[in-house]
């Protein structure tokens, strides 16, 4: 059951598109990725779903929770979703949490505002969150401040903090970048145990390996737009847009000897090319790419795998 759909939801700045008509869904009990490289609007789309859009930023389409259209809702509805029925695991730890702040404040203070619960019932059930994400003696550190808490484990604070009012989806930025293997490893541990409980998770990441490891679905993202979706065994077995394959053979793996990187750099929302906007940067690109931008094809059971790339469309 689709537990959120996203329409045609486009992100601008003045004349500066950053997300560009992108459409996807989430269901319960699946964990979906979106991969991309950096600066293709990955951030900008977690946001808008929880409605904390940047100060210059215009949206439009649609973002349907429970047959409801988010950007339609007034501010007080949103409040009541943000952080209880959806929640944001943020990308940058550090800037998420309050310094002025013990930890235990401040994951508390979701449950005094959204459950309507006391201090003391909202302390236990704070200690009991940071418990299931591995902090040791969370009785005790609940009283620290972030500063005293290490970089794995303020991440590990901020999900307890997107989990503890047990929200419906849950989206992840980057929830693994810049922690050790061990401490990834458990993160990942813990998604896969919403995933269980029917939790819906979103999991935004650049690292196609995180991917493969534990997400159901894919939608890869190319400077604002959607270039490929598919199942992850078939985004990984049977690839078919040429920045997706880019990424998989940037991808480190035992039996290849080399790597081959995708070549250049995304270009800026300040000059997106016209055409297919990989086309500077595709080893198959033709004429066509250059003038006349693809549009999502359809290239295996019927709108299960999409790609925006001409070639699929000759081929077939
Ligand atoms: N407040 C803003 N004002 C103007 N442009 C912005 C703003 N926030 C983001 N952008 C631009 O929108 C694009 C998408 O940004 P976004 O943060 O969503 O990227 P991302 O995919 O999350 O990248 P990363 O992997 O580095 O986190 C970028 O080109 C960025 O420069
Ligand atoms: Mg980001």
């Amino acid at each position: 059951m689709k537990i959120l759909e996203v329409r045609d939801l486009a992100i601008s700045f003045e004349d500066k598109i950053a997300v560009d008509k992108i459409n996807f869904n989430l269901s319960a009990g699946e964990i979906v990725g979106l991969v991309g490289e950096s600066g293709c609007g990955k951030s900008l789309t977690a946001f808008s779903i929880l409605g904390i859009n940047p100060p210059g930023s215009n949206l439009s389409g649609e973002i349907i929770y429970n047959g409801e259209d988010l950007l339609k809702m007034d501010r007080d509805s949103r409040r009541k979703i943000r952080g209880n029925k959806i929640s944001l695991i943020p990308q940058d730890p550090m800037s998420a949490l309050n310094p002025v702040f013990t930890v235990g404040e401040q994951i508390s203070e979701i449950l005094e505002v959204h459950k309507d619960m006391k201090r003391k019932e909202a302390l236990s059930t704070s200690i009991k969150v940071l418990e299931s994400v591995n902090i040791p003696n969370a009785e005790e550190r609940i009283n620290d401040y972030p500063h005293q808490f290490s970089g794995g484990m303020r991440q590990r604070v901020l999900i307890a903090m997107g989990l503890v009012a047990e929200p419906d989806i849950l989206i992840a930025d980057e929830p693994t970048t810049a922690l050790d293997v061990t401490i990834q490893l458990q993160i990942l541990e813990i998604l896969r145990d919403l995933r269980e409980k029917g939790k819906a998770i979103l999991l935004i990441t650049h690292d196609l390996a995180v991917v493969s490891e534990i997400c159901d679905r894919v939608y890869v993202m190319y400077l604002g737009r959607i270039v490929e979706s598919a199942s992850t065994k078939e985004i990984f077995s049977n690839p078919k847009h040429p920045y997706t394959i880019g990424l998989l053979n940037s991808l480190p793996d035992e039996s290849k000897s080399s790597l081959i990187p995708i070549s250049g750099q995304p270009p800026s929302i300040n000059s997106i090319p016209n055409g297919c906007s990989f086309h500077i940067r595709c080893p198959k690109v033709f004429d066509r790419c250059k003038t006349e931008k693809p549009e999502l094809y359809s290239v295996k059971d019927n709108g299960q795998h999409l790609s925006r790339c001409f070639l699929e469309q000759i081929e077939n």
